[in-house]
């Protein structure tokens, strides 16, 4: 049997899979089992930031799993506090718990707040605001964090506590924390799997002034956004706001499983022994590569990501075929008359892996990619875009 047909035959069947079968990268390139290679402009979904195989992430990993790749979190360990130490440094924010993906990350984030909440106003103020057209992971609390009804039809019933409003909305941010019952607002800056859309500044900022006239939580989400991907370490911080908690994970690691919520000194003192706590969170090997990924993230490379976020923007933006182009850094959606699909299938067969969100075709290379490469695929997803 190929791969494939074991994949069909052994795999839940949760992916629709595009044909090629991966076996190695460099950097922005990736070959498949027939030798084939594709320039990668999704990065594993914004994962791996230093391209396949980086050398220094991959020395860092090699060299802490030939050490120690695991104790539980009943010890202390290096890597671990090495990370949170440059985490706190980088942000400003006072504490971080580890995770392994950006779902825990957020259900961190929920559980934050929940008990912020309950112990300053008592246990009745619970719930937490998210933004409708928001994605904030597939653990049942984060579907129920996640203001896209389709995500929530077949797994009834949800978490309760959650309710959401449209971002913009100021008026309607109000009217649901006069409830009295609001906990937090958690929000992504740019929506990813939601058509990578940035909320307003000016609302994001009015409405970190009106959570703290209530005293609610503002929680940003920078699963997606977060470590360089938007041309800052996080996307908060092109926007001047100043956050209680702050989630992420996907690039963090550079490729293997990780997630963080980081706590300001409001609520690090929030949970206490026996609160929270995860098997692998903190792993050695995942923080070692974590490490080498945020010591590497400097001006230099976020005003890189700034300079070809703005090409590809301009790029798509004059191509006839394009209606819109959206998103910050090396975040970019681009509305297409074409179907969104079509164009990913097609640059499938013409060596550039793409991603979609919604009706948007969305860029996520990584942060590294050479101008050639960026060029050379943006020119082959120009041709599947087509002029129409
Ligand atoms: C904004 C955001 N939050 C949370 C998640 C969930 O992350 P994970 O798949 O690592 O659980 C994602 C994944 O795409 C995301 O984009």
């Amino acid at each position: 049997m190929t791969v494939r047909e074991k994949d069909k035959k052994y795999i839940a069947n949760t992916y629709n899979r595009f044909q090629p079968v991966l076996v190695s990268g460099s950097g922005a390139v990736v070959k498949d089992e027939d030798g084939k290679v594709y320039i990668d402009m999704g990065s594993g979904i914004g994962v791996n930031v230093f391209g396949y195989s980086d050398p220094e992430w991959a020395a860092a990993v090699a060299k802490q799993a030939s050490l120690l790749q695991h104790t539980s979190n009943l010890y202390y360990t290096e890597p671990c506090v090495k990370l949170a130490e440059m985490l706190c440094a980088a942000t400003g924010m006072d504490k971080v718990f580890f995770g392994n993906s950006g779902a825990e990350a957020n259900e961190c984030a929920v559980k934050v707040a929940r008990k912020y909440a309950a112990d300053n106003y008592g246990p009745e103020r619970h719930v937490i605001l998210t933004l409708s057209n928001s994605f904030h992971g597939r653990t049942l609390t984060t579907l129920s964090a996640t203001g896209q009804e389709h995500y929530h039809e077949l797994f009834q019933p949800l978490t309760p506590g959650f309710r959401h409003v449209c971002a913009g909305d100021m008026e309607g941010l109000e009217r649901e924390l006069k409830k009295g019952d609001v906990a937090a607002l958690l929000m992504e800056c740019v929506q990813g799997e939601g058509g990578v859309i940035p909320v307003d500044p000016e609302w994001a900022l009015q409405a970190e002034q009106l959570l703290n006239e209530y005293g609610a939580l503002l929680m940003i989400d920078e699963v997606q956004t977060g470590n360089g991907r938007t041309g800052a370490l996080y996307a908060y911080m092109n926007y001047g706001l100043r956050p209680d908690v702050v989630t992420t994970a996907k690039g963090l690691g550079g490729g293997l499983p990780i997630g963080a919520a980081l706590m300001s000194s409001k609520v690090s003192g929030v949970l206490g022994f026996g609160d929270h706590g995860s098997t692998f969170g903190g792993n050695p090997v995942a923080c070692a590569g974590a490490c080498s990924v945020i010591g590497r993230i400097d001006e230099k490379l976020l005003s890189e990501v700034r300079r070809k976020g703005k090409w590809l923007t301009e790029f798509f933006g004059a191509l006839p075929g394009v209606r819109s182009v959206s998103g910050m850094g090396l975040m970019i959606g681009i509305q297409t008359k074409r179907p969104a699909g079509e164009i990913v299938r097609e640059c499938v067969d013409n060596g550039v892996l793409c991603l979609t969100a919604k009706d948007r075709v969305r860029l996520l290379p990584p942060l590294t990619i050479s101008d050639g490469e960026m060029k050379k695929a943006a020119e082959i997803i120009a041709s599947a875009i087509g002029a129409y």
